[in-house]
């Protein structure tokens, strides 16, 4: 694997998801020899820490991370990383942050190539792209910039931040992670549509029923109160993850696998996205709060949330488009956190055919995510010695030494930065349309709640959510196929 020359910049380089996730990762990719020996990292935040202190945290965030390590590595490694106090918005401290990158850039002859990782509070994303215009911390390489989600909280305030990033960095330099599209499943989804005849052939309105988006979560907020009292479910799950997950479900067949091909397909689909208005969003979404019980917190009781909060934990909803080869096909998502188990899965619901065997079950596809890598497909047979047909699966179930092998989702994806590959990063194109749709609802829902009556029902913790839910469906022939 080739050696990247780079100096890459870690906003939020104390915090939780450089330490669970990027350091991790980028220790993987290092044993991989994807980066060697002309890289630096610069973590930065407020905190006074020193570069030692940082390197300790890199070393415990390895450790904690892999069962067997070599310790020599783990020393070379946390020795390409320094720290750098930072107050984003000082606009000094970038000049100090400049002259450091400069200065690591010599010493690793890293040929001026940048790579910025925004991983802290949203809030500073965009000062932090206008500082990094202003002060023109750019090297004179290649240049790219990595923002986590939320990417705005509306299209109004995403354009904003959009505008923000793009003064400094093109949009083929910019990489909006969503971890999802770093999962193995999900990457699976397009081989899995346009490889097999047997799938391929079927995907169209007239043999698919439903399409059915499950995200479920066991946990609640736990400590993130503060931060999803700005989300809600709607925000923090449907406007990234569950939209790209459908787009890969509904586009048409991209030209080739490129990164430009790929996005052209989505971005066709996604123009015909069907907006709803709000008399659909009351007909067709379910928002939901969980309750509380005798062992767990209601959502308004825990800490950081407004008791008398109208933000939904839950929500499920219908998307349609008006083009690709599903259209006017109903997907219906549902997310939700506190329900019985954490499950990701996709049900692909085939439409009833007539058979001279009387009833029969339709087919469903289903692509598990989490817990589990699986793609089962229901089929009917004969029953042995009886009359009468059964139903079972045929499973493509990875393997224990398979799935030890899978990358985690940033390792997959940072890997893709390096390497300069945008396909399982969302294009601006993507996300301006998901804004619109989350938009919609968000208006719709605000208004009920400025009128006084919001239609926000409680659901039971640790249970399937609101049994609202069930009545999204267009036809009463269908039904939620994970119960
Ligand atoms: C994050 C959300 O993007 O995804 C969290 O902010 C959620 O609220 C998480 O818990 C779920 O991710 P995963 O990979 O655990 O399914």
């Amino acid at each position: 694997m080739k050696n990247i020359p780079v100096v890459m910049i870690i906003f939020g380089g104390s915090g939780d998801l450089a330490h669970r996730k990027l350091y991790p990762a980028l220790f993987n990719l290092y044993e991989q020899g994807l980066i060697h020996d002309n890289f630096a990292v610069i973590g930065t935040a407020r905190r006074p820490w020193s570069h030692e202190y940082l390197r300790g945290q890199v070393s415990d965030a390895i450790h904690e991370t892999h069962t067997e390590v070599d310790e020599n590595d783990v020393k070379d490694f946390t020795s390409h990383f320094y720290y750098q106090s930072h107050d984003v918005t000082n606009v000094e401290h970038y000049v100090t942050l400049k002259e450091l990158a400069q200065e690591l850039d010599d010493r690793y002859s890293a040929q001026g190539n940048r790579l910025f990782y925004m991983a802290m509070a949203p809030r500073f994303f965009g000062t932090i792209a206008t500082h990094i215009d202003d002060q023109h911390l750019t090297g004179s390489g290649f240049n790219r910039i990595v923002v986590e989600k939320p990417f705005g909280r509306d299209l109004k305030s995403a354009e904003e931040l959009n505008k923000q990033i793009t003064a400094s960095f093109s949009e083929n330099e910019i990489f909006r992670i969503d971890h999802y599209l770093g999962k193995e499943m999900i990457q699976n989804i397009l081989p899995m549509r346009f490889t097999n005849p047997l799938i391929k052939n079927i995907w169209n309105k007239g043999n698919l029923k439903n399409i059915q988006v499950t995200f479920a979560e066991r946990l609640g907020v736990e400590a993130r109160g503060e931060y999803y009292e700005t989300s809600g479910a709607l925000r923090d799950m449907v406007q990234n993850h569950i939209f790209q997950i459908i787009t890969l479900l509904a586009m048409p067949e991209p030209e080739n696998i490129s990164s430009e091909a790929i996005h052209k397909a989505k971005q066709e689909l996604l123009e015909s996205l069907i907006i709803p208005n709000a008399e659909q969003v009351k007909k067709d979404f379910v928002r939901g709060q969980y309750a509380g019980s005798d062992t767990t917190f209601a959502y308004k009781k825990e800490p950081k949330v407004n008791p008398n909060s109208l933000t939904e934990t839950y929500v499920a909803g219908k998307v349609k488009f008006e083009r690709g080869p599903i259209a006017d096909v109903p997907i219906y998502f549902r997310t939700g956190k506190k329900f019985k188990e954490k499950k990701n899965r996709i049900d692909i619901v085939l439409k009833h055919i007539n058979t001279p065997y009387g009833q029969a079950y339709s087919n469903n596809i289903t692509i598990e995510i989490d817990p589990k890598s699986r793609i089962f497909i229901t089929i009917n047979g004969k029953k042995i010695s009886e009359e009468g047909i059964r139903r079972e699966n045929l499973d493509y179930t990875f393997s224990k030494s398979e799935l030890a092998e899978v990358p985690d989702g940033y390792e997959c994806l940072l890997h893709d930065v390096f390497v300069n590959d945008s396909t399982n990063f969302t294009h601006w194109s993507e996300l301006k349309r998901y804004w619109m749709f989350i938009d919609a609802i968000e208006d719709a829902w605000q208004k009920e709640n400025e009128a006084g009556n919001p239609d926000i029902v409680q659901y039971a913790p640790y249970r399937m959510g609101p049994t609202e839910s069930n009545h999204i469906f267009e036809s009463p022939t269908e039904h939620w196929i994970y119960e």
